[in-house]
Parts: C-alpha cells; sequence; structure tokens
C-alpha cells in the first residue's frame, strides 16, 4: 500500500492537470445508497425504467415526483465525509484541476470543491421540461406544472435516454484530454459516456488511478488500483501528498 501512495505522491507532484471523476461511492460513507451495490444498491430494489426516464415521468408523475422527494428528503439530512473533504484538498493541491462527478447529492460543494462539473445534475434543482423555469427543493408533496407553458415541472437530473449537459460535457473532455493524472473514485464504470472517461484519459497519456470498494471494468486499464472505503484510503492519501 505504502509503495501505492509513493507512486501516486511521484505523479500528483510532477501533473500540471488532474481530474477526478467520482460515482456514488463516494457517498456512500455519508449514508447516501448506491445504484448497484448488492443488496444496498438502488437499482436492486427499484425499476430505473419506472423512475428515472423522461417516459416514466409522463406516465406516471405522482409516482417520480415523490421517488425523488424522498432522495431529496435523505440527502438533505446527510453531510459529506472524509473522502469529499479529501478531494476538497485534493483541489487546492492541485495546479490545475477538474472534479466531474456523476453524484447529484451536492456533497461534494458542500465540501469546498469549487472546480466541478456535475454531469448528471443536481437533485435539489428542478426545471420544467421546456426550460422556461428553474427552481429550488419545490416543497409540494405533488408534481407542479410550469406556470408558463403548463408542462411539468421535473427534477433538473440526467435520465436514461437523455442527453448530458453540452457545457459540462465540453469542459470535461477538455480536462480529461490534457489532465496527467485522472483518479477514478466509485463508480462502477458501467454508464456512459462517465464510464469511457478514464479510459480517454489513459490513451492521452494520463496516469489513471482507481479507488472502489472492489475491482470494477475499469480495472484492468489502471496505473494503480487500490481497493477499500474511499474516504479511508483518501484521507491517508492526502496525508502524504
Ligand atoms: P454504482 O452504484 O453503479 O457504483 C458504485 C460503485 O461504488 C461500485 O463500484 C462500488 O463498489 C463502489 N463503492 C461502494 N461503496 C464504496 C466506498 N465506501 N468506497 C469506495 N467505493 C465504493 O454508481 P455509479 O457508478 O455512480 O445515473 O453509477 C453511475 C450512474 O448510474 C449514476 O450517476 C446514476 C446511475 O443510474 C443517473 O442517475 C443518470
Amino acid at each position: 500500500m505504502q509503495e501505492k501512495f509513493q507512486k501516486i505522491k511521484e505523479k500528483f507532484i510532477e501533473a500540471k492537470v488532474v481530474v477526478v471523476l467520482t460515482g456514488a461511492g463516494i457517498s456512500a460513507e455519508s449514508g447516501v445508497p448506491t445504484f448497484r451495490d448488492a443488496m444496498s444498491g438502488l437499482w436492486e430494489k427499484f425499476n430505473p425504467q419506472e423512475l428515472a426516464t423522461p417516459q416514466a415521468f409522463r406516465r406516471n408523475p405522482e409516482l417520480v415526483w415523490k421517488w425523488y422527494k424522498y432522495r431529496r428528503d435523505l440527502i438533505q439530512k446527510v453531510k459529506p465525509n472524509p473522502g469529499h473533504y479529501a478531494i476538497a484538498t485534493l483541489e487546492k493541491l492541485s495546479k490545475d484541476f477538474l472534479l466531474v462527478t456523476q453524484n447529484v447529492d451536492g456533497l461534494h460543494k458542500e465540501a469546498g470543491n469549487k472546480k466541478l462539473v456535475e454531469i448528471h445534475g443536481n437533485i435539489t434543482r428542478y426545471r420544467c421540461f421546456n426550460n422556461c423555469i428553474f427552481m429550488d427543493n419545490p416543497k409540494s408533496e405533488l408534481p407542479i406544472r410550469c406556470e408558463k407553458c403548463g408542462d411539468w415541472i421535473r427534477p433538473d437530473v440526467v435520465w436514461f435516454g437523455e442527453n448530458l449537459p453540452e457545457d459540462a460535457l465540453d469542459k470535461s473532455f477538455k480536462y480529461i484530454n490534457n489532465c496527467n493524472i485522472f483518479f477514478s473514485i466509485g463508480t462502477s464504470g458501467v454508464v456512459q459516456p462517465a464510464a469511457s472517461f478514464p479510459l480517454m484519459a489513459k490513451e492521452k497519456g494520463a496516469f489513471l488511478v482507481e479507488i472502489n470498494l472492489e475491482p470494477t471494468l475499469i480495472s484492468a486499464y489502471t496505473d494503480i488500483s487500490i481497493y477499500g472505503k474511499s474516504g479511508v484510503i483518501l484521507s491517508e492519501l492526502i496525508k502524504q501528498l
């Protein structure tokens, strides 16, 4: 383990541009459920086709609205964990840095990261389907309609079958193509396009580090993989940098 930290330190000190990609695993130690972990993953219990597509919302707005309200209420009770704080420190220690997060929970911002893109949106933000209106945390227990166009107000997150926000994606590509070290943290690496980001960085010459509870689809391509809880590993890494 010590040798791995030492190697990461060398590469980090040399690096001009650092990119971190995070997935649900980074928030697991805060008490936010992941999607695909056996037993505790949301998609182990719920069907994403009934809850996380635009068609699902139009079919049953009340169900989807309630499910998002439930997740929003849960997220508002939790706090960033040592892994989030370590990534905020990593930003401060880096010459140039971008955090690309798939998470919608806002915990990275709360921990202090400023240079970040939320490529799957944010669960506390809502908008009309036609983008007439944006709002934070609507209080209503039931779905509401846009005052301007009459269409539904929906969570400002990316659902299955939808495009990612263009500006967030452009910025991600710019950094991924130029980074010297890339950290993939707490993501299973199955949802595109984020799943390709580590490989894109590696192809452009970046040193690829993975931190995850267990091996993933990304592991075959990494220069270093460290398996364990991201909060614990990242705290130790920061101490050594
Ligand atoms: P997944 O649930 O697919 O994967 C979570 C990963 O985190 C797994 O590889 C776990 O092994 C790992 N993990 C769990 N606890 C951990 C811990 N304490 N420390 C380190 N690693 C840990 O979540 P994502 O990869 O984020 O999309 O999923 C990607 C996207 O699929 C999500 O953004 C979401 C979902 O559908 C949308 O909602 C659009």
